[in-house]
């Protein structure tokens, strides 16, 4: 049995073996990139460095690097979707000696020393060409000279062999990937690299990034100096080389899930195995969360909308399995434990990771307790529909799908909660009814996830919405003061205040922070009125609207126009009018890393 610290103990022996030097496991909050909320790959830190910058460590890099993916988070609970998890990288900064890499690969992959795979079972893709880059030969011979079978070689189109960070921009390129089989025999004749049937695993990833793409929507174009760009998740490594279906059966989780079923009035069965690990997996995230360096509450907005998110989900399912939530804090010290050599931020900051999510977990326990009365008026509403109904008119004895996702979206209601209490007073639920507009809210919030606010959102205030305003039209007093590459490099906002970093070369000087308030304050002495439309990315820019254009979720966005202050494509929510906001006032103004300046502010 090999554990995830032998494997990464390999790793940094192997890579300082060949001359690598190891850069630091950075923060899960990415610095100063607004594309995305967590730190997805190794190379996430590195960007600016991959992109030209020069690296103080040198051009031959590898680190452990913690990441957050929530693109799959309602996979969660199958046997080996996590939100958290660590990646193996490596980097030549600069240069792209394929070969060199694809040797190196080879050598940790079999050698006696390192992981000691039979060369016959393992595989490998390679990309096949297109009108961007060429076929990948020197790779596919590389792979073949190491001793890796012709026939374990595989041609892919860019759906397969390319990659790049999730928000598109950034640098990229043509990978070759590496490939467990695990010895079963083909599913069918097409099985190959790729197939789920379990077969073949993926367990590293080579990355060519010989390409940049700088804004979403744009061309890839060619990266003067290219580098090479590796990734090994560590989890399902571990989980492959021993034999093993799930990432759940081992390490940490396994220790947490007996744990959990050692208190639990439900115990571990296969109906309810989803709750077990989804507990595992998100409680574990939120401790990475609350523990970070940059050090995230609960929220209505951005990293802290998901850490929301992973504690309620994990309320949610404690109650399924009747776990009291007084035992949350013994997971997290289970994981602390395991984590803590590696993490010194766990121990530091335990005593603010328990404090922030029992203070989570009660709010939570409020909202439901308001969804209970809500579920009352939805059921109260139907009753008088029916008394009222026009004559021939047929009212069912249905929960429509758009309450039961205002329930769930708004008071956490889980619709399994909604279907029994309904049950309970013979009515139904539309469950396709819900599916439809949870799917409508995951496309707002996956398009919102690309950095800006998220639509929708649980129970979202109006003061939220107020201070949202405020920094729209603050940024617009921003880039008429200083030009129109002030952008914004992250927000913050909580129902006290908001919380906004902005590229600016100076420290902004007294009268400025006056003339900015003032810029505020005119807009809302003029009490503007606040409008949104839909229009498609080609016609937002045409109208001048700013913001982030992310092509890749639907070609609509969302644009809000404050009065003839700001047009910007953005997820909402905002105030009606800016009269409402009533006065604003800058509290703060102050650096938040180099370049980049970081304004607090209130409405009075
Ligand atoms: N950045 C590449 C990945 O995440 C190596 O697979």
């Amino acid at each position: 049995m090999i554990t995830d610290k032998q494997l990464k103990s390999l790793w940094r022996d192997f890579f300082t073996k060949h001359g690598f030097a190891q850069i630091q496991n950075s923060s899960l909050i990415p610095e100063n990139d607004p594309t995305v909320l967590f730190t997805t790959a190794g190379m996430h830190p590195l960007v600016p460095y991959l992109l030209g910058e020069k690296h103080p460590q040198g051009k031959k890099l590898f680190d452990v690097q913690r990441c957050i993916r929530t693109g799959d988070i309602d996979d969660v609970g199958d046997y080996n979707h996590n939100t958290f998890f660590e990646m193996l990288g490596n980097w030549f900064m600069g240069t792209c000696p394929k070969e060199e890499m694809i040797r190196l690969s080879y050598e940790f992959l079999t050698s006696k020393d390192y992981l000691n795979i039979p060369s016959e079972r393992l595989s490998v893709t390679v990309f096949e060409g297109d009108e961007l880059a060429p076929r990948d030969e020197v790779t596919a011979k590389t792979w073949e000279e190491c001793g890796i079978a012709k026939d374990h070689i595989f041609f892919n189109p860019k759906e397969d062999n390319w990659w790049a960070l999730g928000s598109g921009v950034g640098p990229c390129g043509p990978d070759t990937e590496m490939f467990y089989d695990n010895g079963n025999p083909k599913c069918s004749e097409n099985c190959k690299p790729g197939c789920h049937c379990g077969k073949y695993n993926e367990i590293w990833n080579d990355v060519f990034m010989q390409y940049k793409v700088d804004a979403v929507g744009e061309k890839a174009k060619l990266l003067e100096n290219p580098n090479i760009d590796t990734g090994m998740g560590v989890e399902r490594t571990i989980c492959v080389l021993n034999g093993l279906k799930s990432s759940y059966d081992i390490g940490a989780f396994k220790e947490v899930i007996d744990f959990i079923d050692s208190k639990a009035e439900i115990k571990k069965s296969d109906e309810t195995v989803k709750s077990y690990r989804i507990l595992a997996d998100h409680l574990r995230s939120s401790l990475f969360i609350l523990a970070d360096e940059k050090s995230v509450k609960p929220s209505n907005i951005g990293q802290g909308y998901i850490l929301r998110r992973f504690i309620r989900r994990s309320v949610n399912h404690a109650r399924k399995i009747g776990l009291d939530t007084k035992y949350f804090s013994d997971v997290m010290d289970k994981y602390i434990n395991y984590y803590g050599d590696e993490y010194d931020i766990l121990t530091k900051n335990q005593e603010f990771v328990k404090i922030e999510l029992q203070a989570e977990v009660e709010k939570f326990a409020k909202a439901i307790d308001q969804g209970y009365k809500e579920f009352e008026k939805v059921i109260s509403g139907i009753e008088r529909h029916k008394q009222f109904a026009k004559e021939g008119e047929i009212v069912k004895d249905e929960i429509s799908g758009k309450s039961a996702f205002r329930l769930f979206d708004t008071f956490g209601f889980p619709i399994e909660l909604t279907e029994e209490l309904a049950k309970e007073r013979g009515y139904t639920v539309d469950k396709i009814g819900y599916e439809e507009a949870s799917k409508q809210h995951q496309e707002l919030s996956r398009s919102a996830s690309a950095g800006t606010f998220k639509g929708g959102l649980a129970d979202n205030s109006y003061e939220n919405a107020k201070l949202h305003t405020a920094t729209h039209i603050m940024l617009a007093g921003l880039k008429k003061m200083f030009g129109n590459q002030v952008e914004q490099k992250g927000s913050n906002i909580t129902p006290e205040r908001l919380r906004f970093d902005f590229n600016l070369d100076h420290k902004m000087t007294e009268e400025e922070i006056k003339e900015l308030e003032n810029f505020v304050n005119n807009a809302i002495e003029r009490n503007l009125e606040v409008t949104s439309e839909e229009l498609s990315l080609d016609q937002a820019r045409a109208e001048g609207a700013h913001g982030i254009f992310d092509s890749k979720y639907g070609d609509k966005v969302k644009v809000y126009t404050i009065g003839d202050v700001d047009k910007q494509i953005c997820g909402g929510p905002h105030a009606k009018c800016t009269g409402d906001l009533h006065h604003f006032k800058i509290v703060k103004e102050e650096s938040s890393s180099s370049g980049i300046r970081r304004i607090k502010a209130i409405l009075d």
